[in-house]
């Protein structure tokens, strides 16, 4: 035999020398579910581990993170029903607890990156992601909303603003209105490649945020395709987004690579809470090591081609590497 692969598997050390892939906390960006008060933290039923905090307790689990190496957050607000309106005008509101708290974490952590929300849903009587007539999501006029919010999260604060919302034009409505307000060092991340999955499950019922009628496929992507997520991401290119986001991430590994191998950008992919929440469960059962396999799909992730990785393991991944 001229060729002998096992030989680069022979030892620790020989097989650390030729890795490919490594993957640290500084990939990540952890998650967080907010909600309205003080002295809260409450585990979300369907995701073991994973709390909604006031944003008394949120300051201290995102100290206690960044002493842990992770440097990033994205925070999401859970609102009770009697706030929700069909035009989201809480999600705008100076006042409402979101954006108090983003900017109360900017001010108590400068250094730290901290990522935003931009999509109706959980301000939405309605739990979608657009402005509803008739029973149809109104792309255009929900740019609008979009703008407001996504200038008043800029006010607070945020540096990297994440439109999750799947409408159309919104990556270069929200950049000219960001640019035009004196928001030009605001970056978006953009969900670029966002399917209508059923691994979105566990979020919902952390936020409350299920739709009420129907489902999200008029606007969130076909799991069937992925030439057209090559449309997608060139338009959020093209519009200015500054990071292109593939979501959920293990079903879809080509997407990553594929967007990975075709643009420039930094790629993101969002481990999203359904592929969280079935380690946690299969690992409460005993049926597999949730350790193991929690790193084994990072890992894989960031094989595919992704730069950045959300990700609701980053704090029990920082653990394990401290
Ligand atoms: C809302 C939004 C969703 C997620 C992030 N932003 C849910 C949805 O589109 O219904 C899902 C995140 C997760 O499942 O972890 N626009």
């Amino acid at each position: 035999m001229q060729r002998r692969p096992r030989r680069n598997r022979k030892s620790a050390a020989v097989r650390d020398m030729v890795e490919e892939t490594s993957l640290s906390a500084k990939d990540l960006i952890y998650p967080l579910f907010l909600v309205d008060g003080t002295q809260k933290k409450i585990e979300v039923n369907s995701m073991p581990g994973i709390f909604r905090y006031s944003i008394d307790k949120m300051l201290s689990e995102i100290e206690s993170c960044l002493k842990l190496g992770i440097n990033a957050f994205d925070v999401f607000p859970a609102y009770q029903e009697s706030l929700k309106d069909p035009i989201a005008s809480e999600s705008y509101n100076p006042d409402t607890f979101y954006l108090k708290a983003l900017r109360e974490i900017k001010k108590q952590f400068p250094e730290a990156c901290l990522m935003s929300d931009v999509a109706m849903d959980p301000y939405s009587s309605d739990g979608h992601d657009g402005l509803i007539r008739e029973g149809k999501i109104l792309n255009d006029e929900t740019l609008v909303i979009l703008g407001r919010m996504s200038l008043a999260q800029a006010d607070a604060g945020v540096d990297i603003l994440g439109p999750s919302d799947m409408m159309d034009g919104r990556v270069g409505y929200i950049r000219e209105m960001l640019d035009e307000n004196g928001f030009s060092d605001t970056s978006i991340m953009s969900y670029t490649a966002k399917y209508a999955s059923a691994f979105y499950g566990p979020f919902r019922d952390a936020l409350d945020s299920a739709p009420k009628f129907g489902d999200k496929k008029t606007y969130q992507m076909n799991p069937a395709n992925i030439q057209e997520a090559l449309i997608e991401a060139d338009l959020d290119m093209n519009e200015g987004a500054d990071f292109l986001m593939v979501k959920p991430a293990l079903s879809y590994l080509d997407v990553i690579r594929l967007l990975h191998d075709n643009y420039p950008l930094p790629i993101a992919a969002y481990n999203v809470s359904g592929e969280y929440s079935m380690i946690k469960a299969a690992s409460e059962k005993g049926w597999l090591d949730g350790e193991r396999a929690m790193l084994e799909v990072l890992l894989s992730i960031k094989r595919a081609g992704a730069k950045v990785i959300l990700t609701y393991f980053a704090k029990e991944f920082a653990s394990l590497s401290k």
